[in-house]
């Protein structure tokens, strides 16, 4: 029976690998911000909850990114995987705490920051994984770090890409640094989920009528994290292209130069 953090596993995506990794006998510890939305998630696991468990967090600041951590390993000293699927997707220019977007302190900061306080419980649990779920980034899209990291004012056309592709960064660089640890990035494909709750209202509109024919089910969008969870057959660091098709993979092969630059200022914004 293995141990597996669910970030973001109160809602969407995380919520429905949760279940999947709990039907097939593992534990999981949910993070997510809304107390409510997490206490909804263990009730309807039924009896599989008491292999079950939520913290409410805010992972958009590095206060709250460490008090997340503190609270996780107070309560476990291993873990087989991480799995991010914490999200937020807005084009507005919003500020966190720190100073920075909450595009990048979420969907690519507090993946770096959390499994770097994380490292000591992943370590004890020998063949650990971390696994980070995006948009569709393939390794080869090229991109630009000069706005990296504060991106400032934030324009999304131009900054999805460099924040997403810094998590298969970061996965390359866990994979040289941790020889025993399995890292690998995700592609969560389109699916009707909370995740358009900040987005522009035309986004919503469009994806209320377009949404039907072409949205993946939240089912197949969660098959390749859990296999990448669970699976022994893949070695690091990857790539998932096609939701639903674990089989379809391609290795991360990036510039390191760019990947000890991105890990510099990730390490000189959290300290660790
Ligand atoms: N759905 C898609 O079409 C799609 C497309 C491309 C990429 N993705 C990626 O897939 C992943 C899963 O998203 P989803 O579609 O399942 O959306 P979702 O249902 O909105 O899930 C996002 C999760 O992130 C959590 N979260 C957001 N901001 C947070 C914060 N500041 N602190 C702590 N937790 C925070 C949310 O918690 P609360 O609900 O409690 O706020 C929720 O659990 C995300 O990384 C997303 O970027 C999704």
């Amino acid at each position: 029976m293995r141990t597996i953090l669910v970030s973001g596993g109160n809602s969407g995506i995380g919520l429905r690998a949760a279940r999947e990794l709990l039907d097939r006998g593992h534990c999981v510890v949910l993070l997510g911000r809304d107390r409510r939305k997490g206490e909804a998630a263990l009730a309807s696991f039924g009896d599989a909850a008491g292999r079950a468990s939520f913290h409410s967090v805010e992972l958009s600041t590095h206060d709250g990114v460490r008090d997340a951590a503190r609270r996780v390993l107070a309560e476990h000293d291993r873990l087989d995987a991480v799995l991010h699927s914490t999200g937020v997707l807005t084009f507005k220019e919003l500020r966190t705490a720190d100073g920075l977007h909450p595009f990048f302190s979420v969907n690519y900061l507090s993946r770096y920051h959390l499994t770097q306080l994380l490292l000591p419980a992943l370590r004890r649990a020998g063949q650990a994984r971390v696994v980070m779920m995006t948009a569709s980034v393939p390794p080869s899209t090229p991109a630009e770090y000069d706005r990296f990291p504060a991106f400032e004012p934030f324009d999304f056309r131009h900054d999805r890409e460099p924040i997403q592709l810094a998590n298969h960064h970061y996965a390359a660089h866990l994979t040289r640094g941790e020889p025993q640890l399995r890292a690998g990035v995700v592609n969560a494909g389109a699916v009707r989920t909370d995740i358009l709750r900040m987005s522009p209202w035309y986004v919503r509109a469009t994806a209320k009528v377009v949404g039907p024919l072409f949205f993946d089910s939240v089912e197949k969008s969660a098959h390749n994290v859990v296999e990448a969870c669970l699976r022994e057959d893949w070695a690091a660091p990857m790539y998932w292209p096609k939701p639903g098709d674990f089989e379809q993979r391609l290795p991360i092969d990036l510039d390191t130069s760019t990947t000890r630059r991105l890990l510099d200022v990730s390490r000189n914004l959290t300290g660790v």
